[in-house]
């Protein structure tokens, strides 16, 4: 079996059963903010693109590239579908020209011609990915690879029951938008970046021993920053609280935990696996090399694509547009018909918007979007929990496309500011995201599901009888939960809840069920 890095979270999995390319991604995404890093646009991709099998983790932009599939991605090949609740994964690659599709079911292997098996993991809550991510297993004459991507499952148990793993493709840097955009001191800003960052690693770390496979490959991520307004992004200034290192951090960082199996794929790396575990990598420049001069590429990458940026500017602002008039006509019904979401963010949201690009310059106009109150108005002056600033020019742009996922284009943009008292709150990010009646609803669902779920089983950790699942996510509290004094950690996402009050500490809502036996 061969992998070809194809950048990013993108690879091509050659056996002599087939090939399949996953997540090709090459063109600027969420507002030309980020790019491929090292950049993979002078590949080959007339040849690598001529495939029998694709495999599209999910919609964010970083993996499904539009332009890119349809102009470089053989249309005939069969695509490897997650089976997601909603179809639009499926209708935008048909609307490429696509026609030929494999609807896996989640967690069954499938049988392909010539012995290739697979199987896919969907994870469906609505804080997966876009409504959505997963994971492709691939196994081919006796050599199994998992292509993990940036799914986050409770565990890998299920690709565990399978055999061992040969290779692991795994996250390991950030791709978010906190802390950065927050509106705190720098003080403040830097060390919750260094938590993050920590965190980050330490669930790399998690997912890794999990699976114990013979060779762990840091992928998906970190973007880089080209547009000079984002540079600052990019870790190249040795802040320790930058949430992106890169993968040249990612082997220096496991070589402290012990870790002596990582291999980096640059773009054109090429690795052979073999079933007894060997794995040959030819590179097409060394890599400490290439990471040694990562500021000099990166520089070199910002000019060359200093057009494409200026190009996509140009396309956003559509002065024409009622902005107030069209997000009351949008999201008001959303308002209406939300129950868990709505009551979840609890109060008004305040927008800001700008005449720049982003954050700065002068303030447009104000509006909130009032969940209580179910209804989108002007700003009146009130307080308000959480707030927003943006540029004008950037809503107007989703308004006119239509986007109905403001995180899958302005959030992961990162040209906006925030702030909030108080504690982070999904539910914000998650309404923002279901600006569609089919993703409203399945989200809605999926909330109310959950609820009665989490609730059912107990666990126990010393005195304490807790519920067995974490309100978070449903992660097994009996293995991911550790108890310091009255505050249960859960290790998935580093969520904690003090256990007299059953209040959460990291997110608004969430409460957790605790009772301490006298
Ligand atoms: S499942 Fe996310 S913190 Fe527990």
């Amino acid at each position: 079996m061969r992998i070809t890095g194809t950048g990013h979270a993108s690879m091509r999995i050659d056996t002599a059963a087939g090939s399949i390319l996953c997540d090709p991604w090459v063109n600027p995404a969420y507002f030309a903010s980020w790019f491929p890093f090292p950049d993979n646009s002078r590949l080959d991709w007339e040849t690598l693109g001529n495939v029998d099998y694709l495999y599209v983790s999910h919609l964010h932009r970083d993996h499904f590239d539009a332009e890119h599939l349809k102009r470089f991605i053989n249309k005939k090949a069969t695509v490897l579908l997650p089976e997601y609740p909603t179809s639009q994964l499926e209708d935008e690659l048909r609307e490429l020209g696509f026609t030929s599709f494999l609807r896996t079911k989640s967690d069954e292997v499938h049988e392909l011609d010539g012995g290739l098996k697979i199987m896919i993991q969907a994870l469906i809550s609505p804080t997966d990915g876009p409504i959505g991510d997963s994971s492709l297993w691939v196994e081919h004459d006796g050599i199994r690879v998992l292509n993990q991507n940036d799914a986050r499952p409770t565990d890998l148990s299920r690709f565990n029951e399978l055999g061992h793993v040969h290779a692991h493709m795994l996250q390991f840097s950030g791709a978010i938008w906190y802390p950065m955009v927050y509106e705190l001191p720098d003080a403040a800003k830097t060390a919750f970046g260094k938590q993050k960052r920590d965190r980050q690693f330490d669930r790399t770390w998690r997912y890794i021993d999990d699976l114990k496979a013979d060779h762990v490959f840091p992928i998906a991520g970190p973007p880089c920053f080209l547009d000079d307004e984002l540079w600052q992004f990019n870790d190249i200034f040795g802040d320790e609280g930058n949430i992106f290192p890169d993968q040249a951090v990612f082997l220096e960082e496991y070589a402290k935990v012990g870790g002596t199996n990582g291999i980096v794929l640059l773009p054109g790396s090429v690795t052979s696996l073999t079933a007894a575990g060997e794995a040959e990598t030819t590179h097409p420049v060394p890599v400490d090399e290439f990471f040694a001069n990562k500021q000099a590429h990166l520089e070199e990458m910002r000019e060359r694509k200093a057009p494409i940026i200026a190009a996509e500017k140009a396309s956003w602002r559509h002065p024409e547009i009622d902005v107030l008039g069209e997000l009351k006509k949008r999201i008001e019904p959303l308002l209406e018909e939300s129950i868990y979401m709505a009551q979840g963010v609890g109060g008004p949201v305040r927008f800001d918007f700008t005449d720049s690009f982003g954050p700065t310059g002068e303030i447009l106009e104000s509006i909130v979007v009032d969940f209580p109150g179910k209804q989108v108005r002007p700003y009146a002056g009130e307080k308000v929990r959480y707030r927003f600033k943006t540029g004008r020019a950037l809503v107007e742009h989703l308004i006119h496309i239509d986007e109905g996922d403001w995180v899958n284009s302005l959030f992961l943009s990162c040209r906006f500011s925030a702030a909030r008292i108080g504690q982070y709150n999904e539910f914000v990010y998650a309404f923002f995201k279901c600006l569609s009646e089919e993703r409203l609803q399945y989200a809605e669902g999926w909330y109310d599901e959950h609820e009665k779920a989490v609730e059912a089983e107990d666990t126990q950790f010393g005195d304490w009888t807790v519920q067995r699942r974490c309100p978070h996510l449903k992660a097994d509290l009996s293995r991911f939960g550790v108890v310091d004094g009255n505050v249960l950690t859960c290790q998935l996402h580093g969520w904690k809840f003090d256990l007299p009050s059953g209040r959460c500490l990291t997110s608004v809502g969430h409460k957790i069920r605790a009772s301490k036996t006298e």
